[in-house]
């Protein structure tokens, strides 16, 4: 099996699935002459309801995906669930029912959940904080989708497999368990009663994921990464991250892709050394929010927070799962350096670049420094506050870039931007994307 794995470099929303479409629209050639084009089979490896993958068909249709892989938007392709992943079953049953009432529909035929994917119980959703219960994890912000708990569930050994759950016997004997070894005091014949329509529903997609992967053993295949490496729980911002790793695959892979946004993006918690503005303040903007001119000039003459507030709108920075407005800075070259050294990264995808057009003057933290002295990612958590992200600044450009399709097209500031990341990153940047649809991406080989 040739795959093709997506990871984000950032602190995720990078653009993921958006690339997902433009390789199943438009193909995509690696070194070795691979094409991912014609994929038939996507699965996700880890993570959970806690991502937000946003596609956007060509006459303007937004489809957001959670659990399921972005290849259900697609006829002939088959979604996998693997092992790393967890579902929420009510919440993948209302996102399935959400897809069925669209153009897409999900049945067993293009969707499958591995029987040892992790299950989120009600008391999971609770522990994170979910309908106001109290988290040990609120000061990381999470997306209160009950991942910590699962996943620290399922390394202490008393977690809920999905076969178990679809087996009444097994699931009471592994409710038992999880009771008597956590010390929760949930009913265990409410949690049975409760489920029991779920597990009805579920059970038809239920695989030996050994079995599905190996049906596709001589094809194309794309892992789709969710969250990104900062956010890796192994690799990332410790301990302001998720549980998962986006960056360790159950299968080898033959081209490893990283996606990275042409500024700086980060939901919920934790340091971001190229931050615009005050993350006390960001709150209160919405999506259908706009700056006003006069708020858009003191911007571009160098108001952090109004920069900031700029890209989050410009951008459309909300988050896809939970809606909260995105925290938002300048490129940092010093975190994708990391991110695609510690990722195993081929070649990046470098998305969002039609955001930063009509900024005049754009910067992009090449190192940081700690007291003068130049400084890598801090692998002690507190080494973060006192860094200090040193910045170039480059000439941004005028017009509209949308309609670019190759590298030709682009301004010479913006092509100066790509060469200037590029370098900064020490990674090729083959792909460019320049508006949310797949077709809006230039090819540069
Ligand atoms: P993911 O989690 O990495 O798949 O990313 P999200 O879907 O959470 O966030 C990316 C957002 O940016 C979505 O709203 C996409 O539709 C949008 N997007 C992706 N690529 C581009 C791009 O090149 N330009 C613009 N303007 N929007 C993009
Ligand atoms: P995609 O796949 C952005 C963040 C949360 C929080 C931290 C831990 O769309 O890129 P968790 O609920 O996982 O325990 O929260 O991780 N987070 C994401 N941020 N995009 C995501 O997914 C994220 N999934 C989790 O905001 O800071
Ligand atoms: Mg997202």
């Amino acid at each position: 099996m040739k795959v093709l794995v997506v990871i984000g470099c950032q602190w995720g929303d990078e653009g993921k699935a958006k690339v997902i479409d433009h390789v199943f629209d438009s193909g995509y050639t690696d070194c070795d002459g691979v094409n991912y084009g014609g994929a038939k089979l996507v699965f996700r490896y880890q993570g959970g309801a806690n991502a937000g993958h946003t596609q956007v068909t060509t006459d303007g249709k937004k489809i957001i995906s959670h659990t399921v892989p972005s290849g259900v938007t697609r006829k002939g392709v088959y979604n996998l669930l693997m092992p790393g992943v967890v579902i929420i079953p009510d919440v993948l049953i209302g996102e399935i029912d959400g897809f069925n009432s669209s153009e897409t529909v999900i049945t067993p035929d293009n969707f499958g959940i591995g029987g040892r994917v992790g299950i989120t119980l009600e008391c999971h959703r609770l522990e994170d904080g979910w309908k106001g219960g109290s988290s040990i994890n609120a000061d990381l912000g999470t997306t209160k989708m009950g991942i910590g708990p699962t996943y620290t569930d399922r390394a202490r050994r008393i977690g809920v497999n999905f076969a178990e759950f679809l087996n009444e016997d097994s699931f009471r004997r592994a409710l038992d368990r999880n009771k008597e070894k956590s010390g929760r005091d949930f009913e265990i014949d409410r949690y049975l009663k409760m489920y029991a329509g779920y597990r009805n529903r579920l059970a038809p997609f239920l695989v030996d994921e050994a079995d599905a992967l190996d049906r596709y053993a001589g094809d194309i295949a794309i892992a789709e990464g969710a969250q990104g490496i900062m956010l890796d729980g192994e690799n990332g911002s410790y301990p302001f991250v998720t549980p998962s790793s986006p960056v360790r695959l159950p299968v080898d892979a033959s081209h490893r892709m990283g996606v990275v946004k042409a500024y700086t993006t980060r939901v919920g918690e934790g340091p971001m050394p190229t931050e615009l503005g005050d993350p006390q303040q960001i709150n209160t903007d919405r999506p259908d929010q706009r700056l006003t001119e006069e708020e858009t000039r003191r911007a571009l003459d160098g108001d952090e927070l109004l920069m900031g507030r700029l890209l989050r709108l410009k951008g459309g920075e909300f988050g896809a799962t939970t809606g909260r407005p995105r925290r938002c800075g300048w490129f940092d070259a010093a975190l994708v350096r990391y991110a695609v050294k510690i990722g195993g990264i081929d070649n990046v995808v470098l998305t969002k670049l039609d955001v930063l057009s009509r900024i005049p003057k754009l910067q992009v933290c090449t190192k940081y420094e700690l007291a003068g002295v130049p400084t890598g990612i801090p692998m002690d958590r507190f080494g973060w506050y006192g860094l200090e992200p040193v910045f170039e600044e480059l000439p941004g450009w005028e017009g509209d870039i949308r309609s670019a399709r190759m590298f030709g097209d682009l301004p010479k500031e913006g092509r100066g931007y790509v060469d200037f990341v590029e370098a900064a990153i020490g990674r090729h940047i083959d792909l460019i994307s320049i508006g949310p649809k797949g077709e809006e991406t230039i090819v540069r080989k």
